[in-house]
């Protein structure tokens, strides 16, 4: 199986596509073919030439941190959650393209953080919150701050003031637990979320925690 990567020696270097060969188990995880390639006194290419290791990020390998987020034959996804079979035959790796590269497949996400440093993103004195809204806490509160949902977004990158799904879920559970911050969290979704967003919902088709950002949505808009 082919395996054709593009890669960035480092921030604002030249990009360039290299191909490598993986004859290893069908039934392995895509992080477990980067793994593969890397794992020997030399990493070569498809012809042989000598290779720099591939810079990928992952720390759980099973779906719970999201480091290992990229593009994957076109589609936005984790690694460690996609498997060859059912790749094909080829198996094309792309950086997420929102964010800056730092090396070959890993990109800075700082963004995602300072957003939400930007809007006070704090609870405050902790509110006990209703019953009625556990189960959709509980949802959202799984976010893994991956990225994915910025990636396929068509209104995240337009501007600087749309911050995505990742910001709606997170507003969500300041607003439904802080007596504190409830209003002023608000405005900050009515702002940086809720003025941009054209309702395509790709975030959640492919968001690997399946949050249900439409439910915080709904939410925070019957709240307002
Ligand atoms: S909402 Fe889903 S896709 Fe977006 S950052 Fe959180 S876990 Fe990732
Ligand atoms: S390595 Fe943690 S989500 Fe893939």
């Amino acid at each position: 199986m082919r395996v054709k990567i593009l890669r960035q020696q480092y921030p604002g270097a030249e990009p360039y596509w290299q191909t490598f060969l993986y004859d290893g188990d069908a039934d392995a995880s895509v992080a477990a073919v980067l793994d593969t390639l890397n794992y020997k006194d030399d990493v070569v290419d498809a012809d042989g030439n000598h290779a720099p290791r591939i810079g990928w990020e992952c720390s759980c390998l099973q779906g719970l941190c999201g480091g290992c987020a990229m593009v994957i034959n076109g589609h936005p996804a984790l690694a460690c959650e996609t498997f060859v079979r059912d790749l094909g035959e080829e198996i094309v790796l792309r950086p997420l393209s929102k964010f800056p590269v730092i090396s070959d497949l890993v990109v800075d996400r700082g963004v995602i953080q300072e957003n939400l440093k930007a809007s006070g993103d704090y609870i405050g004195e902790y509110t006990p919150p209703s019953p009625k809204e556990h189960a959709h806490q509980y949802a959202a509160a799984k976010c893994l701050k991956c990225g994915l949902c910025l990636e396929v977004c068509p209104n995240y990158g337009k501007g600087e003031h749309f911050y995505g799904a990742v910001f709606a879920n997170d507003c969500y559970l300041v607003a439904s637990t802080s007596k504190e911050q409830g209003e002023s969290f608000r405005k900050e979704y009515a702002g940086h979320f809720a003025a941009g967003c054209s309702k395509s919902l790709s975030c959640m088709e492919v968001c690997p925690m399946q949050i249900p950002t439409i439910a915080s949505m709904a939410k925070l808009n019957r709240r307002g």
